[in-house]
Formats: structure tokens, C-alpha cells, sequence
């Protein structure tokens, strides 16, 4: 197959070279669904942003497609999203419809918000004369529209990050804007400047509500150390967000160091919410020892709400079901009795995986699983500590981790030791670990770069016996 250096994932979209960062333009139209990506085709790290492209009709099996976006006499072309204008509205397409590009022009720290337009399904793109069409007002970090259709106000809304708070504007032609309001003072995280905003409307499952979810990345200071991604729960109305947790609450995407930048797809074919991330941090992005390529795309992720027994809504995240088409074949589906150091199974390091352990709650106390060389220094752990009631993912002592001072970390998430089962999904590819905890109620992503040539799982509990129903499949690679 093709990519095969070290490192290069299997399920998570890479580019073939060079530099990436935040996913871009996402959105579905015409049987395609588009990412769109921050990408610098000179250099493997960070520079004149460029938008990168590529296109999925199943949003795991990724097409290569020509440079969409380059630098222009406004400056690079910095994050943002795309929308289909169905009806026109733009009058860029002669009454008919195409996509609508929304992004910053970044000329350094003068950031401003311009429009392009495609009439061949995102191939190529006219960038609008009219930009930009909102011009900065006095602000350093004015970027990342998110933009989409609001059914009940009949307008186009841009999501936008301006310092540390969130600005909505509203239109009726993506071209005139007008703000309307903003939001994050005394809200959520404010370890650094907030970037990469999106907003959707969610059901709530086991309800009859439904409710608005506002994320926003925060470049440090995130639940890992350094970038990573927050998230509001509340009502929006055309015009306002209004916050519904409590201020002081901070509710994280994710609790591992390496998911950035989320953006959900726009024009989904169905009722789902998809969204994926950059996979790394701000703290490190430009050092990870790969070639010729740096920085993958997590999973695409479902998003749900849910409502708990305690009347709290819940964000869930799994894997989009259409990662059922790449599964190879299943290598363990067993109960394993797990006391002192046991091997699970070993693997071919190469295939990508998904593993599911599940154990009953009251059976634990702390128990560990061992990735690649289990036990000895150049592996990572999984402990589970009910006491804590955590989960950490533990990277510390694997020998490539010291290339930068961040990144040999442990993180840690919360697990609901209530429930009468924990289950856990990790879902192992060549660099990374992505950890569904109780069906995506807490996710844990990080990067890994193992060495050696076997991959083995080993468990230990110190709490005499215990059983663990494992069950794991392989992937195929989307790479053909
Ligand atoms: C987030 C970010 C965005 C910006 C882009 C530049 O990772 O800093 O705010 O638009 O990267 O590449």
C-alpha cells in the first residue's frame, strides 16, 4: 500500500507532505464530503497557509485533490468553513448553487474575513472582489468564521473567535454581515486565546429538548496542558449564545493532548453532527518526528447529546459508523481473567485496530493495560484508578516522547464509576491512541511513537480477579 514510513497512520487522514494543521471547509455536496486543511506545501512546519484538500464519500477513505486556496495581496489564507448555497443567495451561481468558502485573511497579526466561491463541487475557486467582507475592527485575533444556515431567522450566521471571546454575525447574502452579539467573559477557559469555533443544534436524546452546542478551542492552557477544546451547552437564537451549565464549569472536548480545532461537517446528508480534529498541540505541532508529512485528522467522531439519570446533558463522541466498512477481520472476542501481569494478545504492530474491554465496576479497584512492549520502558499505559475515578493514558516513558518536553505526559479523564460497567474503546493506528471511555462520554487522544516490532497488550488488577471481556477487530488501510 501506499504511505508506509514510520508512523504514517492507516485510518487518519494525513497529507502525502509537508505541514498541516486545523481541518477547513468542511462540508458535504453532491455525493462528496470535503476537508479542506491549513497547509503549508514549503516546509514540514508552519508557515504561508495555504488550504490544503481532499474528498471522502464515506469520510475515512480520503482523495488527494490539488491546492483549493493560496495566499493572496490579503495574506494567508487562515482557518474557516464552507457552506452550500442552495438558493443562491450570493447570486455567485446564476440561480443555481455551488459552495461558499469563508476564511481569514491573515496578513500576520491584521486578520480580516473574506468569501470564495466554486461552481465545480470545490476544484477550483474565485476568491470574491468584494473582500474582505468584514473587516477588522481593531482586534489582534480576529479569526476562524464558522459559518451556517439558521432555519428559524432565515439567515446566515459566522461564529467568530476575536481574543478570548466568541462574536456572532448574521447575514442574508454572506456578503453584508452584521454583528450581533458575543460571549465568553467569565465563560469557560481562558488559559489562551480562543480559536476555531463552531455551533450546532443537537436533539437531546432520552428528552424532547433540544439544545445548542458551542465549541471553542483555547490555544493553552486546555484540560492536557497547552491547545485543546471546549465546549458550552445552551440556546441560540439567531442573535445570542446563552450559556445553561454553570459559568464556573469548564466542559472539555477531550482530555488527552492531542485533539485541536474541531469543525463538524455543514450540509451533512443526514441528521448527524460529524466532527474531527487536528491531531496534535500547539505546544509540540511543529516538532513530532514524522516524514516527509507532519500532523494527521483524528477519527470523523459522531456528536450527541444525551441526557444522564441525574438530568444532566452529556456530549457523546464515537467513531462515525461508516469506520464499520474498514474493519478486516476480528482477532479476540473473549473474557480474559486478569490478576497479575497476563498477556492479552499480541499483534502485528502494523494494522490498525479497535480494541473494547468492558468490566463490571464493582469488580475494580486499579488496573492496567500495557501497549506495545508491555512493562518495559519503552511502552505506554492505560490505568484505570476507581478511587480517582480517572482513566490515564501514559506516554511518559516511551523513548521517541523525549524529542520536545510536552510531550511525555499522562492525561487523565473522568470516568462515571457509578455505572455497573466501565467499558473502554481504543482505537490504536500507527501514531496515535484515540479512547472512547462508556461510548464516547469521555475521549482521550494522543499521539504515540512506539519502537520495536511487536505489538502486545498485557493487563494487571490488583484487585484479585478480574474479568474483562475484550474484543477487538483490525482495520484495513484507507490508503490503496
Ligand atoms: C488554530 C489556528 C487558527 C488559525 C490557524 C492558522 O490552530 O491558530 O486560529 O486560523 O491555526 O494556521
Amino acid at each position: 500500500s501506499l504511505y508506509n514510513e514510520p508512523y504514517r497512520p492507516h485510518i487518519h487522514f494525513t497529507p502525502e507532505s509537508q505541514w498541516m494543521n486545523d481541518p477547513n471547509g468542511m462540508v458535504y455536496y453532491e455525493g462528496e464530503y470535503h476537508l479542506f486543511y491549513q497547509y503549508h506545501p514549503h516546509g514540514k512546519t508552519w508557515g504561508p497557509m495555504h488550504w490544503g484538500h481532499a474528498v471522502s464519500v464515506d469520510m475515512y477513505q480520503w482523495k488527494h485533490l490539488p491546492i483549493a486556496m493560496e495566499p493572496d495581496s490579503l495574506g494567508m489564507i487562515f482557518s474557516g468553513s464552507a457552506v452550500v448555497d442552495w438558493h443562491d443567495t450570493t447570486g455567485f451561481f446564476n440561480g443555481s448553487h455551488g459552495l461558499v468558502a469563508l476564511y481569514t485573511s491573515a496578513d500576520g497579526d491584521f486578520q480580516q474575513q473574506s468569501i470564495a466561491f466554486s461552481k465545480d463541487k470545490g476544484r477550483t475557486w474565485h476568491k470574491y472582489e468584494g473582500n474582505p467582507v468584514i473587516p477588522n475592527p481593531g482586534i489582534k485575533d480576529f479569526r476562524d468564521p464558522k459559518v451556517f444556515w439558521h432555519e428559524a431567522s432565515k439567515k446566515w450566521i459566522m461564529v467568530l473567535a476575536a481574543g478570548q471571546e466568541i462574536m456572532f454575525y448574521r447575514s442574508s447574502d454572506l456578503k453584508t454581515w452584521e454583528y450581533t452579539s458575543k460571549f465568553g467573559e467569565n465563560q469557560g477557559a481562558h488559559g489562551g486565546v480562543w480559536e476555531c469555533p463552531d455551533l450546532f443544534q443537537l436533539p437531546v436524546a432520552n428528552s424532547d429538548k433540544t439544545k445548542w452546542v458551542l465549541e471553542v478551542d483555547v490555544q493553552a492552557g486546555a484540560a492536557a496542558g497547552g491547545s485543546g477544546g471546549q465546549y458550552f451547552i445552551g440556546q441560540f437564537d439567531g442573535k445570542e449564545f446563552v450559556n445553561e451549565a454553570p459559568k464556573e464549569n469548564v466542559l472539555w472536548v477531550d482530555y488527552g493532548k492531542d485533539f485541536y480545532a474541531a469543525q463538524s461537517f455543514s450540509d451533512m446528508p443526514d441528521s448527524r453532527r460529524v466532527w474531527l480534529a487536528w491531531m496534535s498541540n500547539w505546544q509540540y505541532a511543529n516538532e513530532v518526528p514524522t516524514h516527509p508529512w507532519r500532523s494527521a485528522m483524528s477519527l470523523p467522531r459522531e456528536v450527541s447529546l444525551t441526557e444522564g439519570e441525574d438530568g444532566k446533558i452529556k456530549l457523546l463522541q464515537q467513531p462515525a459508523s461508516e469506520i464499520k466498512g474498514l474493519i478486516n477481520k476480528e482477532f479476540i472476542n473473549s473474557t480474559v481473567q486478569l490478576s497479575h501481569v497476563e498477556k492479552i494478545l499480541c499483534l502485528q504492530p502494523d494494522a490498525p485496530f479497535s480494541l473494547t474491554f468492558k468490566m463490571k465496576t464493582d469488580d475494580l479497584s486499579r488496573v492496567a493495560f500495557s501497549f506495545y512492549n508491555s512493562g518495559t520502558t519503552n511502552g505506554c499505559n492505560l490505568v484505570i484508578d476507581k478511587e480517582a475515578g480517572e482513566i490515564t493514558f501514559d506516554r511518559e516513558k516511551m523513548k521517541m516522547s523525549h524529542f520536545h518536553k510536552d510531550f511525555p505526559a499522562k492525561t487523565s479523564a473522568p470516568f462515571d464509576t457509578e455505572k455497573v460497567y466501565l467499558k473502554i474503546e481504543a482505537i490504536v493506528d500507527r501514531g496515535s491512541v484515540e479512547i472512547f471511555i462508556n461510548d464516547g462520554e469521555q475521549t482521550l487522544t494522543n499521539l504515540v511513537l512506539p519502537e520495536g516490532e511487536s505489538f502486545s497488550i498485557s493487563g494487571a488488577s490488583n484487585n484479585g480477579e478480574l474479568e474483562v471481556d475484550c474484543k477487538g477487530h483490525s482495520f484495513i488501510s484507507i490508503w490503496k
